[in-house]
């Protein structure tokens, strides 16, 4: 087709904007959406509970926030080295080391402008047209968004709530083909909230082990929000073979409630490191000074919080999954770990809404419950696996016990 723009005849008025291929089947995402229309109805006045927000409501800790304040004051408000300073980079050496047990020589460490960056940086420095990326679904809208944008195709693995919601190894070797670049885990996981325990690792790592093509991106954000004991592992831990092809992300955003500092980071094999360098010195130059510096207070500081925190977290999932499961129509599986329900909604789906709308997905059962009861949470389209909906339960008790009782409500009004 003849691009408007590029017509002789155009006049000036006529010009059209064209987005590029690479971002043309991307759109604003589903949360940022519904997060939007949530904020909309709040500011007409409903009462809205919004359940959507992929983010801690604790506040940084003050020790932390001291660290950027000096950080300042010592005159640290210059351009940093490229991926991350000397000190950060051995914040988070340490930490792999004393947490992970997996050990990073700081060249073998990265720090981004937050995890998504990491991400982006590792797809669009390994990726080309063709490529493909193992994706397990349900996942984190963001890997394969990023994967497409870098021009590769995303192969998207249902994972349905009887496995768990983790990946099986079968399902793994069945979809590795030549042009595999990598497979991206996430755990504990966003949306689902499941964690891989070592022995759920294992049968995937040895898949892998015969794969060497394939490299193994995983996702570590919510490490520290684990439930009942669960042993959180990383991969590069758990089989040294496979370090030179693991890149393990994480960030200060989750654990530490540091999600505006946007500070993410990662260890993984020094020629990807060095090409990751490569994409960010053209995209931000470096993360900021300020957050570098307050992100090695938290790193190095005191983790007694983290406890009470997780604690925390964990009264309110038990008080979510007890409630939906309490509700007739509605399924969820008790999540081992990150701040959120994926409950399965099969059973409300074919019934009609008081205004005789029937609900045939996920969707509209979400659309519902934001119109009727008031309370905004994602359906499970966006993350990939229907039918279900996410919750974040990262609000005060109070609001999810209200909102709880509007979507028991809602659900006992149809038909
Ligand atoms: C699984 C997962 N990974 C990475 C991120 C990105 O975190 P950051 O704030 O460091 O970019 C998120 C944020 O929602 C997430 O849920």
């Amino acid at each position: 087709m003849e691009r408007k723009d590029m017509n002789i005849n155009s006049k000036p008025e006529d010009v059209v904007f064209h987005p590029a291929k690479r971002i043309s089947s991307i759109g604003v995402s589903e949360i940022l959406k519904i997060g939007a229309k949530a904020q909309a109805l709040k500011r007409e006045g409903r009462p809205v509970i919004i359940l959507g927000a992929g983010e801690p409501d604790f506040d940084t800790p003050d020790h932390i926030k001291e660290a950027a304040w000096k950080a300042m004051q010592a005159g640290q408000t210059k351009y940093t080295a490229l991926d991350g300073t000397p000190e950060l980079k051995a914040a988070i050496r340490d930490k792999f080391s004393r947490e992970n047990g997996v050990d990073y020589a700081l060249d073998e460490i990265t720090v981004a402008t937050g995890a998504k960056q990491i991400l982006f940086n590792a797809m669009m420095a390994t990726l080309d047209p063709g490529d493909e990326v193992i994706i397990p679904t349900p996942y984190w809208t963001s890997y394969s968004d990023i994967v497409q944008i870098a021009e590769a195709t995303p192969v998207l693995i249902a994972c349905n709530a009887e496995a768990g919601f983790r990946l099986q190894a079968a399902q793994l070797e069945a979809a590795i083909a030549p042009k595999t670049r990598w497979v991206i885990l996430n755990s504990p996981s966003n949306p689902s909230g499941a964690g891989y325990r070592a022995e759920d690792y294992r049968p995937l790592l040895d898949v892998l082990m015969k794969h060497p093509h394939v490299w193994l991106l995983v996702d570590d954000m919510y490490e520290h929000i684990v439930y009942d004991g669960f042993e959180f592992v990383t991969p590069a831990a758990l089989e040294p073979r496979l370090k030179n092809r693991i890149l393990t992300v994480n960030g200060v955003s989750k654990a530490y409630a540091m999600t505006g500092w946007r500070i993410g980071y990662a260890g993984g094999p020094r020629e990807l490191i060095k090409a990751m360098a490569v994409v960010q010195s053209q995209a931000t130059s470096c993360p900021s000074s300020i957050s570098q510096a307050a992100s090695v207070a938290a790193l190095n500081g005191p983790q007694d919080f983290l406890v009470e925190r997780k604690a925390s977290f964990q009264r309110r999932r038990d008080l979510v999954v007890a409630g939906l499961n309490a509700i007739e129509g509605l399924d969820c599986r008790v999540p081992e770990g990150a701040f959120y329900t994926f409950s399965g909604c099969a059973g409300v789906l074919g019934k009609s809404t008081p205004s005789g709308k029937r609900l045939e997905t996920d969707t509209d059962f979400c659309a519902y419950l934001l119109e009727d009861a008031n309370v905004a949470v994602v359906p499970g389209s966006a993350f990939g696996l229907s039918p279900f909906f996410r919750i974040s339960y990262a609000s005060a008790e109070s609001e999810l016990k209200e909102a709880l009782t509007r979507i028991a409500d809602a659900c006992a009004k149809l038909v």
